[in-house]
């Protein structure tokens, strides 16, 4: 177990592309943290930085308080694992696992018994004497894992490990590798740009664009109280619905309005407004805080149904207001249909509100 601290981490690559920018961020003891974004938005590049593998542009590196900046690799005490699975081809599952302890000159009993304790985490005890060639995708990336284990590093750095999977053993992988994480207790960093991957396995996610961090949260933080337009639309699926909307106060009541909607909001508005002075506003919706009600006095408006897509367990409802496609989430029941007209409430608690200009979250 261990700490590290990033302080205003910087990559440059060649004289003006910034890999990374300004990073910083403190990781506790045992925590399990994921960096999410989009392609390119420099997952790789700090988690290369944190192993050693990328030369530092700018600032700091601590593990357990101790700089490490310059260490080489090997003396950092932390495991990678990669979305490529990197086994060596020529060596079996036993010698892969076994590679690192030898080099740590480790005893013979020694080494067995861990090879046999990390096989068993990872369940690939049966093919320890196979070579990865004899191995699926999903059975090399768990010796990879075992490999990284079996060392049993301060700090534990997976880019992208299960992207190679397909969906479903990937899904199954999350379990697992979630289950070993709390048996082992070791500091982790997880690099995805899969949203439902980072929701379901972070302790916290730092959520990256363009070489910087976005907001660092956990799952509920980054989900139910986003940041900024970036964060509240990356996150969730179907994503944050976004409305351009003019701000009027008719008769002491909040109004919002564009040229296809019209709703009064709560007394709560007021308040959360009392200082934003433009007349403008980005209002942020997710899907499951729409509502379809049957009496029309409750609604804040009415629309026709574009399309319904059934999911089984609930029905995503598109509608078409202006040219952008609003995505709503309903109950499995009653059933909708498309053209139907359906009367559309929305829980005020629920809905975000952002600064048209800076796109960052209006607070109280
Ligand atoms: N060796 C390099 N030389 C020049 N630019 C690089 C190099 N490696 C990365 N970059 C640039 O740095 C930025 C961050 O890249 P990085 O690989 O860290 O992204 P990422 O978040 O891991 O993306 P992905 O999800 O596609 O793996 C990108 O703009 C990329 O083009
Ligand atoms: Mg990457």
């Amino acid at each position: 177990m261990a700490t590290l601290k990033l302080i205003n981490l910087s990559k440059r690559y060649g004289k003006s592309v910034w890999g990374a920018k300004n990073v910083n961020l403190e990781v506790n003891h045992g925590e399990f943290v994921v960096f999410l974004g989009p392609s390119g938005c420099g997952k790789t590049t700090t988690l290369r930085m944190i192993a050693g593998l990328e030369e530092v542009t700018e600032g700091m590196i601590l593990i357990d308080d101790k700089d490490v900046t310059f260490l080489e690799p090997r003396k950092r005490e932390v495991s990678m694992v990669f979305q490529s699975y990197a086994v060596w081809p020529h060596m079996t599952v036993y010698e892969n696992i076994a590679f690192p302890l030898k080099l740590k000159k480790e005893s013979k009993e020694k080494i067995d018994s861990i090879v046999n304790e990390v096989a068993e985490m990872v369940k690939i005890k049966e093919y320890l004497k196979r070579y990865p060639r004899q191995l699926s995708g999903g059975q090399r990336q768990r010796v990879a894992l075992a490999r990284a284990l079996a060392v049993k590093p301060k700090i534990f750095l997976m880019d992208e490990p299960l992207s190679n999977l397909d969906a479903k053993l990937r899904v199954k992988m999350r379990t697992e590798l979630k289950a070993i994480h709390n048996k082992t207790g070791a500091t982790t960093i997880f690099v995805t740009h899969d949203q439902s991957e980072a929701l379901s396995m972070a302790d916290r996610i730092v959520v990256m664009r363009n070489g910087h961090i976005e907001q660092v949260g956990n799952p509920d933080d980054v989900y139910f109280d986003s940041e900024n337009i970036f964060v509240a639309g990356f996150i969730g699926t179907p994503p944050t619905n976004f409305f351009k909307m003019e701000i009027k106060i008719e008769n002491g009541k909040t109004i919002f309005f564009n040229e296809n909607l019209k709703f009064t909001l709560s007394e709560k508005i007021k308040d959360l407004l009392k200082n934003y002075n433009k007349s403008k506003i980005i209002l942020g919706i997710r899907p499951e805080s729409f509502k379809i009600e049957e009496n029309k006095n409750k609604a804040h408006f009415t629309e026709k149904i574009l399309v319904v897509e059934p999911q089984g367990s609930h029905q995503i409802i598109a509608l078409e207001i202006g040219d952008q496609i609003i995505k709503i989430i309903a109950p499995a029941f009653p059933k909708y249909k498309a053209n139907e007209i359906i009367n559309i409430s929305f829980d005020e608690d629920r809905i975000m509100l952002f600064d048209i200009e800076t796109e960052k979250r209006i607070r109280r």
